[in-house]
């Protein structure tokens, strides 16, 4: 196999377990791209900080745009508007594929970011930008491209969730539950970004420039956290048979007149214990779509954590793999595994 050099900018919760599964899984992932996987280095801010999972120490370095140079991946996992901008612009324009969750720049930096890489023939790759390890963006970019999305309800931060699904379900306090949640990994560096609903917001611009195919900016989001939520909320709207959930709402809405406008709304609302919505539990995330001819969809799994998340990231590394080998057009076929297929009735 062709070898590509991958260079991962960020050794986080996320980071770290995609350097991890890059090494464990080489083989297998070199069939998948057509081309081997060469992590040539991580940049992080310091080199000896402890780490989630046991990598070499002479991978690390401090010097990212030295990494950068000569890469054909990079992966952007450091989050935060800069140095990350800087870095993605500077891989983009050295020819490199992107590869990035970051969340917040997407939705406030998007547009240039994009332009960038349409100005080079570049692609940037953001599947775990939104609701973690679920397949999201490509439906919404790809699968439903045909069809006419009319609304999507999200719940598209697992921080929130967890918060919220203990107090329902057992009563529990909110800042005891939120440091657990940091404690699990699953909140930002700064929890306010969860429980203030920004993070959320952040997602529901990616989503909503997606689904309706134009760019909703950030503050054109409607904004509400969940800190002013208590027990005695969560107790009334389980008695009236509903359950409170952070939800990031993305419409399609129509005026009499026939014009169309998009609202993109993020705030606790009361959902119906009927609603497939209501059954989302823990940190997990669930993306519910309307769209006009596909009708009713469902995303469901992981919103948050780091070897989840870090399931959307190498995804999307083996997507920019197989578009480089195929010479930066449409998608490479990957070898196929060779595995036995169990006869129907052995399993
Ligand atoms: N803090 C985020 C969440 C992580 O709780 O959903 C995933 O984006």
């Amino acid at each position: 196999y062709r070898r590509l050099r991958v260079a991962l900018l960020g050794a986080g919760a996320v980071g770290s377990q995609v350097a991890a599964l890059l090494r464990q899984h080489a083989d297998e992932l070199a069939d998948r791209a057509g081309a081997r996987l060469e992590l040539v280095g991580i940049a992080v801010r310091d080199v000896d900080a402890p780490r989630e999972t046991d990598l070499p120490r002479d991978l690390f370095t401090t010097d990212a745009e030295s990494l950068i140079v000569g890469s054909d991946i990079v992966i952007e996992l450091m989050g935060g508007i800069e140095p990350a901008r800087a870095y993605i612009l500077q891989a983009i324009n050295s020819g490199a594929d992107v590869v990035t969750a970051n969340k917040a720049l997407l939705a406030t930096h998007g547009p240039e970011i994009f332009d960038a890489a349409d100005q080079v023939g570049a692609e940037v790759y953001y599947e775990a930008a939104a609701a973690g390890a679920i397949p999201i963006i490509r439906p919404l970019r790809d699968s439903l491209a045909g069809d006419r999305v009319q609304r999507i309800m999200g719940i598209v931060n697992g921080t929130t969730n967890y918060i919220l699904d203990r107090m329902d379900t057992e009563g529990a306090e909110f800042a005891d539950v939120l440091a657990d949640a940091q404690r699990l990994g699953y909140a930002e560096a700064d929890p306010t970004a969860d429980v203030e609903g920004f993070d959320a917001a952040q997602k529901a611009a990616i989503l909503a420039s997606l689904a309706f195919h134009t760019t909703v900016p950030l503050d054109a989001v409607h904004r509400e956290g969940i800190t002013a939520i208590d027990k005695s909320m969560m107790d009334a709207a389980r008695h009236a048979g509903y359950v409170i959930k952070l939800l990031a709402v993305c419409e399609r809405l129509t005026e009499a007149s026939g014009s169309e406008s998009i609202s993109v709304r993020v705030y606790p609302a009361l959902i119906d214990r009927a609603h497939p919505l209501a059954s989302v539990h823990g940190a997990n995330n669930a993306v519910f779509v309307q769209a006009e001819a596909a009708g009713n969809l469902m995303f469901y799994g992981a919103g948050a954590g780091g070897v989840q998340t870090a399931s959307a990231v190498l995804g999307d590394v083996v997507s920019a793999a197989r578009r480089h080998i195929a010479g930066g057009v449409g998608v490479g076929e990957s070898t196929l595994a060779n595995l036995p297929v169990v006869p129907v009735g052995r399993v």
